[in-house]
């Protein structure tokens, strides 16, 4: 029998131990992802690993059947979504999905420090974080080209849900600090479900399956230490809000997305979300991610 490695992520911590999680996490990112490049949101190692998946691209055996299903349907479900075929609920949920992540880190880009202006190192953290964000969008279009669709548009949100997410990033951190984390485990707990379901809809299509779990990697690793980085901003009381937070949060943002009530199990999304702590992640992700300290048994 083995014996649990990880502590539940919504574990006490002290706020000496929260100072030197900081101290860690910024050793830990700035290698993590290389060089900061702010103007382009990018950073120089995560960088490199896009060019090689586009300098070695696959292609699926056999080409999509319906894309037009897809761009019809990616932005708003235009139509019944129990009429459309597996692969296309997979592609158009997945791009929702990611979308709500790039419109959320636009709103965030824009009110937060440059990194010249920043004056502390959560700030510093922070702007390297959302620069990672940047490149998971880029890693989703990646897949979706993977997958033949190279028209995508990243498209803004209605104008009031686009003003909500704008809004958000000026609230003091107090009350930003749950609802962030709470989003980040929404994001880990999303991918690790999302990662199965390539097995069970890209059975017949080995390359692109392994190719969309290898891009697919790159972005859990780096949500795995968001997961634990963003729990470092929060004390004992806000940790306690967070576990409360989390069915009502993925409840609400997952009946957002059609496709996902067609394809996930948001129970046992929420269960997971719950019960996360870390032993459950392979040690190939562990390896080259992040874990607070007062999270290791
Ligand atoms: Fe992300
Ligand atoms: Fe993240």
């Amino acid at each position: 029998m083995t014996s649990a490695k990880y502590r539940s992520i919504f574990s006490p911590s002290t706020a000496q131990q929260r100072k030197e999680n900081f101290d860690n996490y910024w050793e830990f990112t700035q290698q993590h992802g290389g060089e900061f490049l702010e103007q382009d949101r990018d950073l120089v190692v995560k960088r490199a690993k896009l060019e090689y998946f586009q300098n070695h691209p696959v292609k699926l055996r056999t080409p999509l059947a319906h894309p037009e299903a897809f761009y019809r349907n990616y932005v708003d479900m235009q139509d019944e979504p129990a009429s459309l075929d597996k692969i296309t609920l997979l592609l158009t949920g997945m791009y929702k999905f990611a979308r709500h992540e790039w419109v959320g880190i636009k709103g965030a880009w824009d009110v937060a420090p440059s990194m010249a202006n920043c004056t502390n190192l959560e700030d510093k953290i922070s702007r390297i974080h959302l620069a990672e964000e940047f490149c998971h969008v880029r890693l989703f279009d990646e897949m979706l080209k993977t997958c033949g669709l190279d028209k995508v548009e990243w498209v803004p949100l209605s104008p009031w849900k686009e003003k909500m997410y704008e809004q958000f990033p000026k609230f003091p951190g107090l009350l930003i600090d749950t609802p962030a984390f709470v989003t980040e485990l929404m994001g880990v707990t999303f991918y690790f479900h999302l990662y199965r379901l390539f097995d069970e809809v890209l059975a017949g299509e080995p390359e692109v399956r392994d190719r969309l779990k290898e891009l697919l990697d790159e972005i859990t690793i780096d949500e795995i230490a968001h997961v634990g980085q963003r729990r470092n901003f929060i004390g004992d009381t806000g940790i306690k809000v967070a576990k409360w937070l989390v069915k009502p949060f993925y409840t609400m943002f997952f009946n957002d997305i059609p496709e996902v009530g067609q394809l996930f199990d948001v129970k046992k999304m929420i269960q997971d979300g719950e019960a996360f702590d870390f032993n459950t992640v392979p040690d190939y992700m562990i390896a080259k991610s992040w874990i607070p300290s007062y999270c290791k048994v």
